[in-house]
């Protein structure tokens, strides 16, 4: 029997990543099939992402290309989804007016149904804001395991979710949404309150993960210390769930991102080089290293309060890698602001960062603010801030020759015979070695560090 196919193009963040790979299982579950190829798809869906202008832009071209397919094929089914779906709404047909779905995150699960109703002569449906009969704690569904991409700032990937069995490095979401709106973000207003999933559920779904494979599992939220809170203090109910996760038998690796520095109390720093399987990695959004930057940006937190959380956490585990996310640009940002900021860079020399541009959002309180900076300083300062980085970064990947890492294998390198997999401190690691290893843990010794990546030579003793 034909079974009718789907093809995902996902853009942003993991947690698209996350809710590409759940809609795939529930098409699933309607007897739909991945297809190899978007010229094989009955259904085509974009899962976009605009929490900068340029991520939106680029989702726009993107489906711009895709215009000629439809021509090709008028059955064709064509959903976006994600936030830029969520942000422009009905303004998207205008400019996409070939679009026949259109999906905010919180209506996610809509999709099958409508999907089944639908045909590509009817009109575009709209689909936004959370699910009128939804209470907040409604259960997200179903066990769904997703494959990580690599992490890194405005990538896109295909199809991510499309293996039977479930992947080696697994995402789960643990709660949505985000109430700290911070002034430059436009994340509370398409993504939502806060919400977070049952714990029961959490843990259930991750020995899921665990029994269909995985070996390495990420939770995501936006903020994900701030999960449950139904203890008195923030965070406490956060630290029991990676508690309970780490004990599941045959776990190796616990991640988690991403973190608000305000939110990170004494117990959760202790859990580093406590908890056997989390690793010795940490994404802590700095965003800027000016007070006064920060107090505008509502951080709610100052540079000293942050070098000593970063201190606090290095005494706990001395070998915590930390990387990060640094506006540019801000309003009202002059040169001695991002001074700091590259102050903050050599006193905590993170291992990596993502940097950005400022960019006006729509409905955020920094569209409204004055002082905008030229788009000629924010790209010298990106470049400043890149610089300085890459400097740092290859210092700490050429300090690491000689020793030995454990590396979760994910695949295939560039190079024939090369096979890649990321320590547990998240670099990317490539040596040499049979195809069989991909999905196992080994050992491999470092002989060189590049900017993005090590190089090492697999070795034979088990990892620890
Ligand atoms: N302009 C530039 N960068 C932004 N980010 C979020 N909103 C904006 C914006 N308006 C960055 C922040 C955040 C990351 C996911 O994207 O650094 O941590
Ligand atoms: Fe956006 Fe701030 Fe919430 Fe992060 S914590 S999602 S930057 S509002």
């Amino acid at each position: 029997m034909y079974s009718r196919k789907l093809h995902i193009t996902t853009f942003g963040c993991q947690m698209n990543v996350y809710d590409s790979g759940r809609l795939s299982e529930l098409m699933r579950l309607k007897g739909w099939t991945m297809a190899k190829n978007q010229s094989d798809a009955d259904f085509i869906f974009v899962n976009t992402c605009s929490i900068r202008e340029k991520a939106a832009r680029r989702v726009i071209g993107h489906l711009h290309k895709l215009k000629a397919m439809k021509y090709k094929n008028p059955n064709l089914i064509f959903g976006v989804g994600g936030c830029v779906a969520e942000q422009e709404g009905q303004n998207l047909l205008t400019e996409v007016p070939w679009l026949n779905l259109v999906v905010g995150p919180g209506r996610l699960d809509e999709i099958p149904d409508v999907v089944d109703a639908l045909t590509a002569s009817m009109p575009a449906v709209i689909l936004s804001g959370r699910r009128p009969d939804e209470s907040p704690s409604t259960p997200l569904g179903p066990v769904i395991p997703m494959a990580s991409p690599k992490a890194s700032p405005d990538f896109s990937v295909d199809n991510a979710a499309a293996s039977e069995t479930g992947p080696i490095s697994a995402f789960l979401t643990i709660m949505q949404g985000c109430d700290n709106y911070c002034a430059y973000c436009v994340v509370p207003y398409l993504r939502g309150p806060e919400t977070s999933r049952p714990h029961d559920e959490v843990v259930a779904e991750a020995a899921g993960l665990i029994a269909r494979g995985a070996r390495e599992i990420t939770l995501l939220g936006q903020n994900v210390n701030s999960y449950s809170r139904t203890s008195s203090r923030r965070g406490l109910d956060f630290v029991k769930l990676l508690q309970e996760v780490d004990s599941l038998a045959g776990l190796s690796r616990l991640r988690f991102t991403t973190s608000h520095p305000k939110d990170f109390p004494p117990e959760l720093v202790e859990l580093f080089g406590c908890l056997t399987t989390l690793c010795e990695h940490l994404h802590l959004p700095l965003q800027a290293g000016s007070d006064k930057i920060l107090s505008a940006m509502g951080r709610r937190y100052n540079r000293q309060r942050y070098l000593n959380l970063v201190d606090e956490l290095r005494r706990a585990c001395p070998d915590l890698a930390l990387s990060t996310d640094i506006i540019v640009g801000f309003p009202g940002e002059t040169e001695s602001d991002f001074q700091c900021t590259m102050e903050m860079l050599d006193l905590v020399r993170f291992d990596s960062i993502y940097s950005f541009k400022y960019s006006d959002r729509p409905m955020t309180a920094a569209m409204r603010l004055p002082d905008k900076i030229d788009e000629d300083i924010k790209a010298r300062r990106l470049n400043d801030v890149q610089q300085f980085q890459k400097t740092v970064t290859v210092a700490k990947h050429r300090s690491m020759v000689g020793r030995r890492l454990e590396v979760l294998v994910e695949g295939f390198g560039r190079r024939n015979g090369q096979l890649t997999g990321r320590s547990r401190d998240l670099k990317p690691v490539n040596f040499d070695g049979p195809p069989e290893l991909i999905g196992r843990l080994v050992t491999v010794e470092v002989t060189e560090g590049f900017p993005a990546s090590l190089l090492g030579v697999l070795q034979d003793d088990p990892p620890r």
